[in-house]
């Protein structure tokens, strides 16, 4: 066995600090959690985790939002999309949202982590209350009318490869606790309904 193999099996112990989470969320009076949208691209998950983040800003709550288009250009940057980059992308950014919620923050992620056993995978990494699927909703004859960075035209020019609700598949969540219907309403309302809803769960008041 190497060193390195040797240190992660059996000498590397968790350590456990005197500032932990609760005394930072504590500190930041909020309840930390992780709001995780799920949906196609061109759904809308950038946009309205991105209103939604504005809002509980203005409410004075802690927050970080974690976009795929932009961890792909850095944590990310040496995945593709077959199965397995994305297995990856998806426990890389379920792990550092574990760490900011652990900070005492709401992280806010977009990505759209099309399989089931993926977004599991993260709920499992998280107390039960922590975290919250939201499904943006939109079906895929919207997202590709809406094409808002020509993806869905290029997909179906079979210039880029794996594209999701094309030739590559997204598993609709079974029972998220946000369900979206982010084809038929604006902004404003979707972002409201992200409210009553975080209200009702007790994550904000
Ligand atoms: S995920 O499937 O691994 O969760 P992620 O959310 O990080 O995907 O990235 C999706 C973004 O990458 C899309 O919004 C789109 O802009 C871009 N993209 C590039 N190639 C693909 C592809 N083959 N399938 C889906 N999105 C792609």
């Amino acid at each position: 066995m190497s060193i390195s193999t040797a240190s992660k099996d059996e000498n590397i112990v968790w350590h456990q600090h005197a500032i932990n989470k609760e005394f930072r969320a504590n500190l930041k009076k909020q309840r930390p959690s992780v709001l995780w949208f799920t949906g196609l691209s061109g759904s809308g998950k950038s946009t309205v985790a991105g209103a939604l983040e504005n809002r509980l800003a203005e409410m004075g709550y802690h927050t970080y939002l974690l976009d795929g288009d932009n961890v792909r250009h850095g944590l990310c940057s040496d995945l593709g999309f077959s199965e397995s980059d994305r297995r990856e992308n998806i426990r890389r950014i379920g792990e550092l949202a574990k760490l900011m919620a652990d900070a005492g923050l709401i992280v806010l992620s977009a990505f759209i982590s099309p399989h089931r056993s993926e977004r599991q995978m993260v709920r499992d990494l998280l107390p039960q209350d922590e975290f919250l699927e939201v499904f943006v909703n939109t079906p895929l004859d919207v997202c590709e009318q809406r094409d808002p960075k020509g993806l869905y035209k290029k997909a179906r020019a079979g210039e880029i490869k794996n594209f999701t609700g094309i030739d590559s598949a997204y598993e609709e969540p079974l029972k998220p606790e946000i369900d979206l219907p982010a084809g038929d309403k604006s902004v404003e309302q979707l972002v409201e309904l992200c409210v009553e809803e975080l209200k009702a769960k007790g994550i904000i008041s």
